[in-house]
């Protein structure tokens, strides 16, 4: 992925489709009355969400080569293996038990944990998917009918979480940086809610002073990383995701039994709100580009923030869930059998050794996912432990 600050022209058709994006939100901006515009986090919903035209929910291809950004399961199958490996940990300590993964994407790795678990003989009971994404949908039952259309069966897509009864493992990657954040600035430590309004015929930033709830919210962000904040000179801004509690209990509410487990990038608190982070985590996927013009091209361009995987353990503690493990991306791999995985592939196809070489690198080295990627994982009325976070459980650092 490059960062930087110049991104090809998208086609016509896609500005056509960003244009009438661009309508609906600025219609949105107009109907307030007190100039204020909308939120940033309603912005990034509607830029991500609106129905049919929202990012995630509209036809355009967003990940893989011709897409805009890639991911682990479509860097190498041996990510899906490793997480198929602690998945069979936990079904087989369990009756009946099922996969459920949340936003799929292009369904690889759904492909490759159901390889996987036939191969090892522990097949989930049923394999499910909820994903919001209709196009994404239609390419993973694609790549299921193609990759494994015996296996067709097992697969169940779902609208919405289950209200309550799943047994086994639910699991999501990069699925939580892709919720709508409230963006906050702090200036001369006033705490602020970052608007959007459109102005001179673009949309614009409008920081509007924070109301109760997010204000709590920031302060106690800045009492555990800002103990000496009055002598605090730049101005800050960062996001937090206020929905993460109400996600995880409709979480809790789902699962019966069992595990979920989250990868994304993102790190402690104390390292996600450093204050020398001043500029926050925001971040615009394009045609493999990176950048941090999060009010252009809505549509058509992938926004996301960093996880705050305190903030995920504390909202499933919140529930009742036990946290079991957290680690970066490098130590869960290595401690879910990614060698034996890597040289067994190796040795089914000797041809491969530089591409294979290449996928562990970029899956653990520290500059690349390694390190920035972290896993998280919660379990209800399930107390085995998991070997998944053997060789380096980080909890402590939460
Ligand atoms: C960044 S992509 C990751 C896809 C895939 N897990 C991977 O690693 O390649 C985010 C995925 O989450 C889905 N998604 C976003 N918001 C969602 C939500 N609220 N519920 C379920 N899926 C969601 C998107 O449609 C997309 O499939």
């Amino acid at each position: 992925m490059q960062f930087t600050d110049t991104l090809p022209t998208p086609p016509d058709d896609a500005l056509s489709h960003c244009n009438q994006l661009i309508h609906q939100i600025k219609s949105e901006i107009e109907q307030q009355t007190d100039g204020n515009g909308i939120s940033f986090r309603r912005f990034m919903e509607m830029a991500l969400y609106e129905p049919a035209l929202g990012y995630y929910v509209a036809g355009m291809r967003k990940i893989g080569a011709s897409g805009d950004f890639t991911t682990a399961p479509e860097i190498s199958s041996l990510f899906s293996q490793c997480l198929a490996n602690q998945c069979k940990e936990v079904l087989q300590h369990l009756d009946n038990a099922s996969i459920l993964e949340l936003g799929a994407g292009s369904g690889i790795m759904a492909v490759d944990i159901l390889k996987r678990l036939e191969h090892l003989n522990c097949l989930p009971e049923f394999y499910y998917i909820l994903d919001i994404s209709p196009e994404l949908k239609q390419r993973q039952k694609a790549s299921l009918q193609r990759h494994i259309p015996h296996l067709l069966k097992k697969v169940i897509w779902l609208d919405q979480l289950p209200k309550e009864g799943f047994t086994g493992v639910i699991v999501g990657n990069e699925v939580l940086d892709a919720m709508p954040i409230d963006w906050f600035s702090i200036k001369d430590n006033q705490i602020f809610n970052q608007h959007v309004i459109w102005k001179n015929d673009y949309f614009a930033i409008h920081p509007v002073p924070a109301k109760k709830t997010l204000q709590q919210q920031v302060e106690q962000l800045k009492i555990a990383t800002f103990p000496d904040s009055a002598s605090q000179q730049v101005d800050y801004s960062s996001e937090l995701n206020p929905n993460l509690s109400a996600w995880f209990n409709s979480v809790n509410q789902c699962l019966q039994q069992g595990v979920v487990l989250l990868i994304d990038y993102g790190y402690s608190r104390k390292e996600y709100y450093l204050p020398e982070r001043t500029m926050g985590t925001l971040l615009c996927h394009y045609q493999h580009r990176c950048h941090n013009e999060v009010l252009i091209y809505p549509g058509l361009q992938d926004i996301t923030a960093s996880v705050d995987f305190t903030a995920v353990a504390e909202a499933a503690s919140d529930t009742g869930m036990e946290v079991m493990g957290f680690s970066n991306q490098a130590t869960f791999l290595a401690a879910s059998g990614l060698e034996a995985l890597f040289m067994q592939a190796l040795q089914d196809d000797p041809q491969q050794q530089y591409k294979l070489a290449q996928q562990v690198r970029t899956l653990s080295l520290p500059a690349e996912m390694g390190e920035r990627f972290k896993v998280i994982a919660t379990a209800k009325d399930f107390s085995y432990p998991l070997s998944g976070f053997s060789l380096g459980d980080q909890r402590h650092r939460l």
